[in-house]
């Protein structure tokens, strides 16, 4: 009904001019206009969900990009309109893995990465690549062999996936996760994982280089969680050091920021304070940003016990304004540290984050929109505050 009323105003302003020269009287417009609210708000005027706050991507656009991760059988979707509406970058959450990319050693499959970023690309919207090395979704094959075998071919992975998406994805988590979230002696400041057990550390370097000689313009990050306890951004900022010192080239640092409501912001400026503080001038991304609403013990994470108990679907008032003052406290963060220069939400509403899955299966609401893709009272706050 609003756009028939306002294809006739439009005609009638059209016809206005015609008549106006041949001297007869104008069309009469309306008695009044509609209700702007309804022309937002009333999903019979919209095909999709279109959320009626300022675009993400305008409120943030002389800070950083902002991104979300997505997947292609979203494109397409309500989600994929909430993605181009709000979000200028987009990191695959699950397709540039190494167990999607290559299953089969010599294999390769980018057809759900491809469709997602050439869509992104069109719509002039920014491409984290994530990520050429974890220890997590990598098929066993990597490891077999000796070290000189496992180099290979793991310098043959990155070489043949940074190329395919060479000029396209200009930014990349080379490594990700390989600091250690204790001291172990044997491995510490390092990851006691797969990587380094087969190879030791500096499986790390093979992968910057390959990434660098494969795209000399890409920049290369270093990706890691907890970064927010100070004793994890101890150990990570030891590394990053570390491969400075041996000329290995690496751009930027990674903060996943999965973040709960305990979380103290002061910690969050502290991480980002730190890399500046190595003088050398790396890039400063949020790579994965949640905020989830429990905050559960490590058994939890590990056997499924002691879980906190679930909210259920429906977000309570004091948690809602709890996480909202909290999301605005981080992102006034993140505008005044001019190291930061893209922030990424890990999801694009709460139905869709992998917290309702992990550590159990439980409803959270841990982004910056809600289960029906409305902006969440933060977002809606930092939206209105930019006009
Ligand atoms: C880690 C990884 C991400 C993603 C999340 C959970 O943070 O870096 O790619 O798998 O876990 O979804």
């Amino acid at each position: 009904m609003m756009q028939i009323l306002a294809g006739g105003a439009s005609a009638g302003l059209a016809g206005c001019s015609a008549q106006e020269q041949n001297g007869a009287a104008p069309l009469p417009l309306p008695e009044a206009p509609p209700p702007a609210s309804q022309r937002h708000l009333d999903p019979a005027l919209r095909k999709t969900v279109v959320n009626p706050i300022a675009p993400l991507k305008s409120v943030f656009r002389n800070n950083f990009k902002i991104g979300a991760a997505a997947k292609s059988n979203q494109l397409g979707t309500d989600a994929g309109n909430l993605l181009w509406t709000h979000f200028d970058s987009v990191t695959p959450e699950y397709e540039l893995k190494a167990s999607i990319v290559s299953p089969t050693e010599g294999e390769f499959n980018f057809e759900g990465a491809d469709r997602l970023i050439d869509e992104a690309l069109a719509r002039g919207v920014e491409v984290r690549g994530h990520s050429l090395l974890w220890h997590e979704e990598t098929p066993q094959y990597f490891f077999d062999g000796s070290r000189a075998q496992i180099r290979q071919r793991l310098e043959t992975y990155i070489g043949t996936v940074v190329n395919h998406f060479k000029d396209r994805i200009m930014v990349w988590d080379v490594v990700n996760e390989v600091i250690n979230d204790d001291w172990n002696p044997d491995t510490a400041p390092y990851r006691n994982s797969r990587w380094f057990n087969a190879v030791g550390l500096e499986y790390i370097d093979w992968a910057f280089f390959a990434a660098r000689s494969a795209d000399a313009n890409a920049k290369l990050f270093l990706n890691e969680y907890a970064t927010e306890y100070p004793d994890k951004l101890a150990r990570t900022m030891l590394v990053v050091q570390d491969l400075i010192d041996f000329g290995v080239p690496i751009d930027g640092v990674g903060h996943q920021f999965h973040l709960n409501l305990d979380v103290d912001p002061v910690n969050i400026r502290r991480a980002i304070q730190a890399v500046d503080a190595l003088y050398a001038g790396l890039d400063v991304h949020v790579t994965e940003l949640d905020i989830s609403l429990y905050n559960d013990p490590g058994t939890c994470w590990e056997r499924g016990r002691n879980c906190d108990a679930d909210y259920g679907p429906v977000m309570p008032d004091n948690i809602d304004a709890r996480q909202a003052a909290l999301y605005e406290a981080i992102f006034d963060i993140f505008r005044s540290e001019s190291s930061v220069t893209s922030v990424t939400s890990w999801g694009l509403y709460d139905g869709d984050s992998w917290l309702n899955s992990a550590p159990a299966q439980r409803y959270n609401h841990p982004l910056l929109f809600d289960r029906k893709m409305k902006p969440k009272t933060a977002t809606r706050r930092m939206a209105e505050a930019a006009y």
